[in-house]
């Protein structure tokens, strides 16, 4: 497991990270929008209720500022004697700290939770400029991403 830079700390995300720029690390990775503390609450809370299905991980720096995210949604299904297969989502470091393994960290750590819970596999979904670097977490690619916008 990669080792975190002195001072930085992983942990669950919590209501309060609203202010602690947990939406501006996702910033780097698309777009977020004007989301309010209360929506942001609502939507915590929500989350906070299917804690055996959304793990949000984030890694704060040495002043407790979030510097990097990243989420596992863990699906249940008939098939394969109701298996479960983990979704890694929204995996972004903020522009500044990246190449210090934070993102190797988020998934090792979401492979983790993934494994631990019982997952048979965990698939994602990435551009190739990011294959990559999920290579380097133990990934490999199958298959192909279809999408259908609304
Ligand atoms: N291509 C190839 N290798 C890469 C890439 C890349 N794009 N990015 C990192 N690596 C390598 C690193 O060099 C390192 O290799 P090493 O172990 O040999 O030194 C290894 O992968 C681990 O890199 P980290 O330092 O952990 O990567 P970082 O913390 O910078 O995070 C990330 C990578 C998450 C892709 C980051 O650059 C980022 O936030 N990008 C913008 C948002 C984004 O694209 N997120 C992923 C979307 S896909 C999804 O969410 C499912």
């Amino acid at each position: 497991v990669a080792a975190l830079p002195e001072g930085y700390q992983c942990r669950p995300v919590q209501r309060g990270d609203y202010h602690k720029g947990f939406l501006d690390v996702l910033r780097v990775l698309t777009t977020v929008g004007d989301v309010t503390e209360e929506q942001w609450n609502d939507r915590y809370e929500w989350i906070s209720k299917r804690n055996d299905e959304y793990f949000l991980l984030c890694i704060l720096d040495s002043n407790s500022h979030i510097v990097g995210t990243g989420a596992l949604i863990v699906e249940r299904k008939f098939i394969h004697n109701l298996g479960m297969v983990g979704h890694i989502e929204d995996i972004a470091v903020a522009k500044d700290q990246q190449g210090k393994k934070l993102g190797l960290r988020i998934i090792q750590a979401l492979d983790f939770v993934a494994e631990k819970v019982g997952c048979y596999k965990t698939i994602l979904d990435c551009s190739e400029a990011n294959e990559g670097f999920y290579v380097k977490c133990g990934f490999k690619r199958a298959g192909l991403e279809m999408a259908h916008y609304y």
